[in-house]
């Protein structure tokens, strides 16, 4: 292994194991648009441009929310070492080119639910099975919003059947967009289904859309559907939404998103996404309406699933840029 895999003053096993669990965030498509860029003194994360979907994500909106979500791992996996992040996040002139950067910013006490979050970065998936019909207790519901609450961000909770009927109408009318545009089409197959070598693999399908769906869902090619394998009848539907528009916004958005995703991890929650409205311009500009104006960045619905294998990551070793020099 390379003598440069070190940073914050940790070893190289360990500068590894931080590594190996920001990897482990959700990405769109899990194209981990992500790298590091290692330093004596930091850490920094940059997007990988080589793993844009320029259909899908024309404005790199969601591979922000990705390597946001990769930050907060990294810093809950230096957390359980003891050290205290001190992130900055786009760093101009002092990391250039870097989403973010990491410094140690002292020791870190480790407490209880940090343990718990830290636990919760393997075990976390992304769950496109049906549900089992059972309600999402008010406490897990209010943990959730106070877990984005934390990260400088609001968790919209659909509450009434109107508002239920109207997100699924835009869900429906952001798919239909989507299905009808070539590119969007062909990031879909190369990164999902059997010919993808990377990306979302058939296992982590989930079952195929069928007509009688209430929410329209992408087809990630999985195998043919079983009779009576119908999705439940109420998940909770949540936006998560940041206060204003732009790149430090979806920084700050995909970490909340990984801290409500590691928060319904360790309550026995699983969750998926349905990213169609806030990837289609013209319709996220309508759900942001609804909103009253609030931004949104991601459309999940969250209950109680069965259990669903992991997808693949990139080696960390494919993910370092080269090192940060001495004299930085
Ligand atoms: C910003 C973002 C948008 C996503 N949108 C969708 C989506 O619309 N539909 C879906 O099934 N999965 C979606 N995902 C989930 C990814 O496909 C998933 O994170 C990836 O395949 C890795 O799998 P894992 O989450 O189980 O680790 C999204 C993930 C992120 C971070």
């Amino acid at each position: 292994m390379d003598s440069t895999v070190r940073a914050l003053g940790l070893g190289e096993a360990e500068t590894i194991e931080v590594l190996t669990a920001a990897a482990l965030a959700p990405s769109v498509h899990n194209t981990q648009p992500w790298r590091f860029r290692l330093g004596a003194d930091r850490i920094e994360v940059h997007a990988d441009p080589a793993r844009r979907l320029p259909a899908t994500d024309p404005d790199d909106r969601e591979l922000r929310l990705s390597c946001g979500a990769a930050l907060f791992n990294l810093r809950v996996a230096l957390q359980a070492r003891g050290i205290r992040p001190l992130v900055t996040l786009l760093p101009g002139a002092d990391a250039p080119g870097a989403l973010a950067v990491v410094r140690r910013g002292g020791t870190f006490p480790l407490d209880e639910e940090t343990r718990e979050l830290h636990k919760a970065i393997p075990a976390r998936r992304s769950n496109r099975k049906p549900f089992r019909d059972v309600p999402v207790p008010v406490e897990h519901r209010q943990a959730l919003v106070r877990a984005t609450e934390r990260e400088r961000t609001w968790l919209h909770v659909v509450a009434t059947g109107e508002e239920r009927a109207r997100l699924q109408k835009l869900v429906a009318k952001a798919h239909r967009v989507q299905s009808e545009d070539a590119g969007v089409r062909t990031e879909l197959s190369s990164w999902t289904g059997p010919r993808a070598t990377d990306g979302v693999p058939a296992g982590s399908a989930g079952v195929r859309p069928a007509p009688q769906d209430e929410w329209a869902r992408r087809d990630f090619q999985a195998a043919e559907r079983l009779p009576g394998k119908d999705f439940e009848s109420d998940p909770l539907v949540t936006v998560l939404c940041s206060y204003y528009d732009g790149p430090l916004a979806e920084l700050q958005a995909g970490q909340a998103l990984q801290r409500l995703l590691l928060t319904a991890t360790t309550l026995g929650l699983a969750v998926s996404f349905m990213s169609q409205p806030v990837e289609v311009k013209s319709v996220r500009d309508e759900l942001r309406r609804d909103l009253g104006g609030l931004v949104p960045q991601a459309v999940l619905r969250i209950g109680f699933g069965s259990p669903v294998p992991p997808t693949p990551r990139r080696a960390v070793t494919e993910l370092l840029l080269d090192p940060v020099p001495t004299s930085r």
